[in-house]
């Protein structure tokens, strides 16, 4: 199939163009340097040139506060930009995938959110995320609009800029020996590479709708540091930060868990627990740092 990634060197972006590629899928990679996609004449004009039969958006303004500063630019990128590519897909035919995010719900639940749960966002991240997906969903039939959390990838996340949790932790233990991290948000830490291949099999079905998609299992950023620690045998003092240690300067959902409900109910989660995937992101990042040794 042809297929094009939005936002394509970012932390999900560059995994997905390398799971659709390995899937032998033709696979075009848009930068923000190839489309903008809150201009409708920039998505038209990147689009129709390619004709792709299926466009994945991993594109969007996610840095919170940023996002807090400057809600217009918000609501362009996260909620305009989707609806572009809504309208482009239909004109095409094509089917539009769209990365959305857990930040759409209040987090007081107390148990992990399902499709079916409002949605009630406590930021303008969310709030401009969710006006996206309505509409990705009233302009376009062929939707898949997928809500992840917690990305961690062997590409940097490019909104949030430097490292990913697990390498800031690795860092300030080295560096510090002694770490203190907030146990009061619980999320489902997400591979990138595990997320793709999951984007890569539902993009293959015709299950159009609304999807759940993070690692199973959940835990709190304090235990996500505790497991890094445990399977990279690192010598380091790990705490629990104090409530007021790092106040959060926008409102964030604390439990913001998300079931897989819409792809176990039609049998195409491929989800493991998230301790798996942290343990194969650890093993290939020793595999990459191992000197390779020439016969
Ligand atoms: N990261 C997380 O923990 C997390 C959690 C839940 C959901 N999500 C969602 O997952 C998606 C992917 O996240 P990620 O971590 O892979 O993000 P990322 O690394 O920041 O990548 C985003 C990509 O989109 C591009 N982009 C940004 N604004 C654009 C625009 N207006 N037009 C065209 N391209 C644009 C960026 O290019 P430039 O950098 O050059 O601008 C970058 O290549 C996002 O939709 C986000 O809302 C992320």
């Amino acid at each position: 199939m042809k297929i094009a990634v939005i936002g394509a060197n970012g932390q999900l972006g560059s995994d997905l163009v390398a799971s659709f590629s390995e899937k032998g899928n033709a696979v075009s990679g848009l930068t923000h340097a190839d489309i903008e996609i809150s201009d409708l004449s920039s998505v038209a004009h990147a689009l129709e040139s390619i004709r792709p039969q299926v466009i994945v958006n991993t594109a969007a303004m996610h840095h919170v506060e940023n996002c807090e500063r400057e809600p217009e630019n918000a609501f362009a990128v996260n909620a305009l930009g989707p609806r572009n590519l809504a309208l482009v897909a239909r004109d095409l035919g094509a089917v539009l995938l769209h990365v959305s995010t857990d930040y759409v719900f209040a987090g007081s639940k107390g148990s992990p959110y399902l499709e079916e749960d409002n949605p009630r966002p406590l930021n303008v991240y969310g709030i401009t995320k969710l006006a996206g997906e309505h509409f990705v969903r009233a302009t376009t039939g062929k939707h898949f609009v997928v809500r992840t959390s917690g990305l961690y990838g062997k590409s940097p996340c490019r909104a949030k800029g430097g490292l990913n949790f697990i390498e800031l932790m690795l860092k300030l233990a080295k560096e510090r020996g002694e770490v203190r991290v907030v146990d009061t948000e619980v999320v489902s830490p997400t591979s990138t590479a595990e997320l793709a291949e999951q984007l890569v099999q539902l993009s293959h079905s015709d299950c159009y709708g609304l999807y759940h998609a993070t690692a199973e299992g959940s835990c709190s950023w304090y235990e996500f540091a505790r497991e890094i620690f445990a399977i990279t045998d690192t010598p380091v003092r790990l705490k629990v930060a104090a409530p007021d240690e790092f106040p959060a300067k926008v409102p964030r959902p604390k439990y913001s868990v998300l079931e897989n409900g819409a792809l176990k109910s039609r049998g195409l989660n491929a989800f493991k627990p998230w301790q798996d995937a942290l343990h194969k992101y650890l093993g290939n990042r020793i595999k990459s740092a191992s000197p390779q040794i020439c016969t």
